[in-house]
């Protein structure tokens, strides 16, 4: 009998502090025009001092694990996507686990920036289906206000922190339940362009942490193309066309990168889930915070088809297409 991960628990979690555009127009050369015509961003959360990418994740996870009905004693995995770990090791997953009072099981750290949260979750899902985990956790948590240049106008005011979680159940593909869960996921990732986004920093290279670098106008082409790509990918390899799709939850880097999205889908907007106006771009957290907000207000309902895609930095993409 196979097995499938089912998503039984999300949460999502913000730092209290909101950053508007008028805000950053006191900072650099812009202003809330500029930002919501080009993004659709109207402000960001930022963290505060002393406010880590685990600090949020862990909020996040707790409130995915009481959703799920389990405590983090119950876990045997936890992939965190992260950019912005704690430290540069131990992973911000093991003080995660710790913190959850989760024993045994594993506990790592992904890196692939935007798509990372796409990444652990295809990762958690394989480790479900080969039956190495039976409760997993998957996060994506980000303080990448820690990487801006804050006096680079044309990335400080596209980025912003928080984190998103989700708990995946192993269960028995059953005759009733064959089509409930994680149906597939897709990832992608092409090295030759890893100039197009990248940090000028790191521990091997300047030995500084160093700060975000993006040719925005080359990341939204490749985006909108190789999205539309992967999101044919999955529906074709379940059989399945645009027309089922329920639910769009898109990484929210940029209004207008979704809107072609959802366009080349035929989907109304009514259908795809968009925070990015609120949150800005959280990379790996941008997603699962998207998705715990249209569950826990009703929108996503047991079911629904819901179609999940990012692109980032590497640059990397992916899509998981979810059973709800
Ligand atoms: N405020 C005011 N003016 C600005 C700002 C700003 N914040 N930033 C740039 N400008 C100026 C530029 O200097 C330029 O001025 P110039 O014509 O005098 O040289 C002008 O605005 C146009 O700049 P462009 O970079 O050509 O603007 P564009 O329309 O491409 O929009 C943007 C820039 C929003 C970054 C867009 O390219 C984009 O969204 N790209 C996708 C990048 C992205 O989303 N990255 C996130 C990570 S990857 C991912 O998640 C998919």
């Amino acid at each position: 009998m196979s097995i499938r991960s089912v998503i039984v628990g999300c949460g999502a979690h913000l730092p209290a502090k909101i950053v508007t555009n008028d805000d950053l127009a006191k900072l650099v050369d812009t202003s809330d025009e500029w930002i919501q015509q080009r993004t659709g961003i109207k402000q960001r959360h930022i963290a505060a001092d002393g406010e880590l990418t685990s600090d949020l994740a862990i909020a996040a996870s707790q409130k995915a694990l009481e959703r799920a009905g389990i405590s983090g004693a119950d876990l045997d995995l936890i992939v965190l996507a992260t950019t912005t770990p704690d430290q540069t090791f131990p992973a911000t997953a093991a003080t995660v686990q710790a913190k959850l009072g989760m024993l045994g099981g594993a506990a790592f750290d992904v890196q692939a920036v935007c798509s990372g949260f796409i990444y652990a979750l295809a990762i958690a899902d394989n480790f479900i289906r080969v039956g190495q985990a039976k409760n997993a956790l998957v996060i994506g948590a980000e303080t990448f206000s820690r990487i801006l240049d804050w006096t680079d106008r044309g990335t400080c005011v596209l980025f912003g922190d928080g984190a998103g979680a989700v708990v995946l159940k192993a269960e028995p593909a059953s005759e009733e339940g064959v089509r409930r869960g994680i149906l597939s996921t897709h990832l992608h990732s092409d090295g030759r362009h890893r100039d197009l986004l990248y940090v000028d920093g790191g521990v091997s290279s300047t030995k500084t942490v160093g700060h975000v670098r993006m040719n925005g106008k080359e990341v939204f082409r490749h985006a909108v193309q190789r999205l539309a790509e992967v999101v044919d990918e999955s529906l074709t390899a379940n059989g399945l066309t645009q027309a089922d799709i329920d639910w769009l939850v898109p990484h929210q880097a940029n209004r207008r990168i979704i809107d072609s999205t959802a366009r080349k889908l035929s989907l109304s907007t009514d259908k795809v889930v968009v925070t990015v106006a609120r949150h800005g771009n959280t990379s790996a957290a941008s997603i699962p915070l998207a998705l715990a907000e249209a569950v826990e207000d009703g929108r996503v309902r047991q079911g629904d088809l819901v179609l999940l895609e990012a692109m980032g930095g590497g640059l990397t993409w992916g899509a998981a297409l979810v059973r709800w």
